[in-house]
């Protein structure tokens, strides 16, 4: 009896458990796919970790009606290296103009899955945005009839507010109005960078959840003139204060599920982004799975990176989960300087950083 013990099957090495991390295939609920030879170079990296995105419209000219949007759908897919499973999830762009019958007709066909509502010169490719969010009332009252997600880049655009407080005025005067008027709308605030609006999504209700990039889980505002001007760092809405993006981290890591992942991964070539006047906007896409680890790693939360890449978004816009699995291991890598394509040269977050995860996808590429 008392030789029991000795039968007991050897313990599993606990190193190699905490070195392999396998999850549900993730989704990207906010990218930038962009058009032409930028196109295939960046759908070819969100669809390599992700199942689906919502992708952006933020095109020249922008996506507004069902015709250009199919169009665009047909140039992602097209663009994409044989074999390679992905679902663009596609986005109208709301304009003063917008008729909301398009949007309604889109939305039931399937083509558009949510409209994106940019205030006008909010960021990149937004001059065609709202100029008043009352001039759009009438869209918004058929987004709320129809079941139709607004998603929203949350941000004033007047020269009397200090850039670093754009987003907090957006969450008084715009945000929590549509709200008040329209509570059964479903609204995304996205790429948060504030503890305001962390705090104003959990003290809402259940309509409205809000994504949060890999980049600013990582940088504040310190990152963009680390002993220069820093152009890599720069992404609107910009990086905030230390304590802002603490607090995006406690929300990310919560398991609330009204916080998931979106990358906002946005890329520019080198030249547009190093120039007197550079765009505005990150490259995450390649890493963005090993970036979001690291994150979760740090914060002690690696179990709840499945719920927040992989379940929490879906659930929130009515559907499925992905039935494929992603593994990431405990393999380090350092992100290269720089990545080029067709003539193009871009510069990924993080570049030449070292990473400590590895992604691998249940095909082992
Ligand atoms: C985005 C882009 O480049 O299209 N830029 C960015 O800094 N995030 C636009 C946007 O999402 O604001
Ligand atoms: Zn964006």
């Amino acid at each position: 009896m008392t030789d029991q013990s000795t039968t007991v099957l050897p313990p599993r090495a606990a190193a190699e458990d905490s070195d392999v991390l396998s999850l549900r295939r993730p989704d990207d609920w906010h990218v930038h796919l962009r058009d032409g030879a930028m196109l295939t170079f960046a759908a070819d990296w969100t669809a390599r970790q992700f199942a689906r995105a919502i992708v952006m419209p933020n095109l020249v000219p922008p996506i507004t009606t069902v015709a250009a949007c199919e169009a665009y759908r047909d140039r992602i897919l097209a663009a994409l290296p044989a074999g390679r499973a992905f679902t663009p999830l596609m986005t109208a762009y709301l304009t003063d103009q917008i008729d909301p019958d398009e949007l309604e007709r889109g939305f039931r066909k399937g083509v558009f899955t949510a409209c994106k509502l940019y205030p006008a010169n909010a960021t990149t490719n937004s001059s065609a945005g709202v100029t008043d969010v009352r001039k759009i009332w009438k869209v918004l009252e058929r987004l709320e009839a129809v079941g139709m997600p607004l998603l929203v880049h949350g941000e004033v655009v007047s020269h009397d507010i200090d850039i670093f407080d754009r987003e907090a005025v957006f969450l008084e005067t715009v945000l929590g109005p549509v709200l008040r008027d329209f509570p059964a709308l479903k609204v995304v605030l996205e790429h948060i960078t504030t503890e305001d609006s962390v705090r104003f999504v959990e003290d809402a209700g259940d309509n409205l959840a809000a994504t949060i990039t890999a980049h600013h889980l990582r940088i504040d505002r310190n990152a963009m003139f680390a002993g220069g001007l820093r152009p890599h760092a720069y992404c609107l809405p910009v990086a905030k204060r230390r304590h802002h993006r603490q607090a995006l981290r406690k929300a990310a890591v919560s398991g609330n599920p009204r916080f998931f992942l979106g990358t906002d991964s946005a890329p520019h070539t080198k030249q547009d982004k190093e120039s007197a006047c550079g765009c505005a906007g990150i490259f995450s896409a390649p890493k963005a799975l090993e970036s979001y680890a690291q994150t979760f790693e740090e914060e002690g939360a690696l179990d709840r990176l499945e719920g927040f890449a992989s379940e929490f978004g879906p659930r929130f816009y009515g559907l499925p989960l992905n039935e494929g699995k992603v593994t990431l291991r405990r393999v380090s890598q350092a992100v290269p300087a720089i990545m080029e394509h067709d003539g193009l040269q871009i510069v990924p977050f993080q570049a030449e950083e070292e990473l400590a995860w590895t992604f691998q996808d249940e095909t082992g590429t």
